[in-house]
């Protein structure tokens, strides 16, 4: 999800607002998928207002926002399954003494992709390489052998524009994007 990062009024400005929605990944997740119920999952107020504000002026219907960690929508909805989950550019906490803050970590991996439906996929990009690195060495770590999974690499050219995706190739960052399948 994504945050307000300046006044209010860069968002009433109604051309500003065009290339401000293509660019969230909510909004490219509703609209390309318009027959499922979204859930946009963003723990900060800001998030939550975009998202929001978002909805309403681009008549989304398909969200529903949950405005609190994902880890905590985990515990409490036990028993919702995905068909697909997103995670684009999670805060990459670049110094190694906060890699420990990142998200995506083993424990976290192993719960999220026990809640995808058979065949689900769950989709993850960063440009922080050595964040890549470290999914990688989970989803080959014997824990996760356990379930039934493939995860390969897949072009960027099927992600969406969104901000952090624009803000890397703005900074020449490779991005690195993978695709984990439950069987
Ligand atoms: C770097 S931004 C990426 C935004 C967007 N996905 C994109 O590609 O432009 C990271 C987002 O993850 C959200 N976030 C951070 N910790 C989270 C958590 N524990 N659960 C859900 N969202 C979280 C932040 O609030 C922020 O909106």
């Amino acid at each position: 999800m994504t945050h307000f990062k300046s006044g209010w009024s860069d968002y009433l400005n109604p051309e500003k607002d065009k290339q401000y929605f293509k660019a969230l990944d909510y909004y490219l997740i509703s609209k390309n998928n318009l027959n499922s119920q979204i859930i946009g999952i963003e723990p900060f107020l800001n998030g939550v207002v975009s998202v929001i504000y978002s909805c309403v002026k681009q008549n989304i219907d398909n969200i529903l926002v949950y405005p609190n960690p994902v880890e905590k929508f985990l515990e409490k909805y036990k028993k919702i399954y995905f068909k697909e989950i997103f995670i684009l550019f999670p805060d990459p906490w670049h110094k190694k003494k906060h890699h420990k803050r990142r998200l995506v970590q083993l424990p976290f991996l192993k719960n999220i992709v026990k809640r995808l439906d058979k065949n689900g996929k769950l989709y993850f990009a960063t440009d922080n390489q050595d964040y890549f690195e470290s999914v990688q060495d989970c989803l080959d770590s014997k824990d996760l052998k356990k379930i039934p999974i493939v995860h390969k690499k897949i072009d960027v050219k099927h992600l969406g524009q969104t901000k952090y995706f624009l803000r890397a190739k703005k900074l020449g960052n490779k991005v690195n994007f993978l695709v984990i399948v439950k069987s």
